[in-house]
């Protein structure tokens, strides 16, 4: 439980509010994280949050990309090279890629949703022969809001089927406008040898899921990424709860025919 501390090692803007920190450890680290899990971040004298990892960094640096909307991620996203940052975990469950294996892989993010989802999708790309196909549709605000944009063409070079789309375009905007749960649909060619892994705001998630669920894919199939307020993230304290589930250690990632029941009784 007691925070092993991190030096900030680079600083990354991604947009006007999302910052991408890459963290060495200044002594034992953490055991190295999966795709899909998070840590919990702690700007010292301002509070800890639970942050997934956005991507793999050299030897044990961690990389987490974190949107300032309050005052523990203003914090984070504020700190400079050299500063400092305490860091517990890795916590939870991850993205089974195992499921995608001689299969389509379909990867749905809407907004911050595609940081948690970079690690599974980079390591899908590390070894593409694996997968039949790798499909990535990406949701933003506005050209702006788009994370990791920088990436998006050598994911393509490497293997991936990219689609972006944003909710306000401008002029100089040559992608998709709409919501991403538009092009689903056409993103699923064989609905029974699919697996999708969807991550963004709790509505976009339910209704990707209830499209791909519309076209024939598992609900066992699909992943999504709950996310739920977390203190200890250990599963001690209760914060986390969601029906029979604590979210710390049987989530976050929670496959939809678990995560269906429950969506039905609350917002998912
Ligand atoms: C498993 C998990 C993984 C996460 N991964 C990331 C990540 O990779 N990057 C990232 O930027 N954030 C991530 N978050 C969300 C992040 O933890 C919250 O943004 C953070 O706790 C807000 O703390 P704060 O003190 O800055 O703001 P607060 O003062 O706590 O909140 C500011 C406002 O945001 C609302 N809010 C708080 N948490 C959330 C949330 N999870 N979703 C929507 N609104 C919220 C509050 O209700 C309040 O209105 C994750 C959350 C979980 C549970
Ligand atoms: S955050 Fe404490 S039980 Fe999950």
């Amino acid at each position: 439980m007691w925070p092993t501390r991190y030096v900030v090692a680079a600083r990354q803007a991604e947009s006007k509010d999302t910052v991408t920190l890459t963290l060495r450890p200044v002594e034992n680290p953490i055991e190295p994280p999966r795709p899909g899990q998070f840590t919990m971040l702690y700007a010292y004298g301002v509070g800890e949050v639970p942050i997934s990892v956005s991507g793999f960094a050299r030897g044990q640096e961690l990389v987490q990309t974190i949107r300032a909307i309050g005052a523990v991620t203003r914090a984070l996203c504020a700190a400079a090279p050299g500063d400092m940052v305490g860091v517990r975990g890795p916590f939870g469950t991850q993205w089974q890629l195992s499921l995608a294996e001689g299969r389509d892989l379909l990867v749905v993010a809407g907004g911050i949703g595609l940081a948690p989802l970079r690690p599974a999708l980079l390591a899908a790309l590390a070894e593409r022969a694996r997968y039949r196909r790798v499909v990535l549709l990406v949701g933003g605000r506005s050209p702006d809001d788009l994370l990791f944009a920088r990436e998006l063409e050598t994911w393509r070079r490497r293997g991936a089927s990219v689609r972006v789309t944003v909710d306000r375009a401008d002029a100089d905007w040559k992608g998709g406008v709409g919501l991403v749960t538009r092009f689903i649909d056409g993103a699923v060619t064989d609905p029974a040898r699919t697996a999708a892994f969807v991550c963004g705001p709790e509505i976009m998630m339910r209704i990707c899921a209830h499209t791909l669920v519309s076209r024939g894919v598992a609900a066992e199939d699909i992943l999504v990424s709950l996310e739920r307020n977390m203190r200890c993230g250990a599963a001690l304290c209760g914060h986390c709860q969601l029906g029979p589930l604590l979210l710390c250690r049987d989530g976050p990632v929670v496959n939809y025919a678990d995560a269906a029941p429950l969506a039905a009784k609350q917002e998912l």
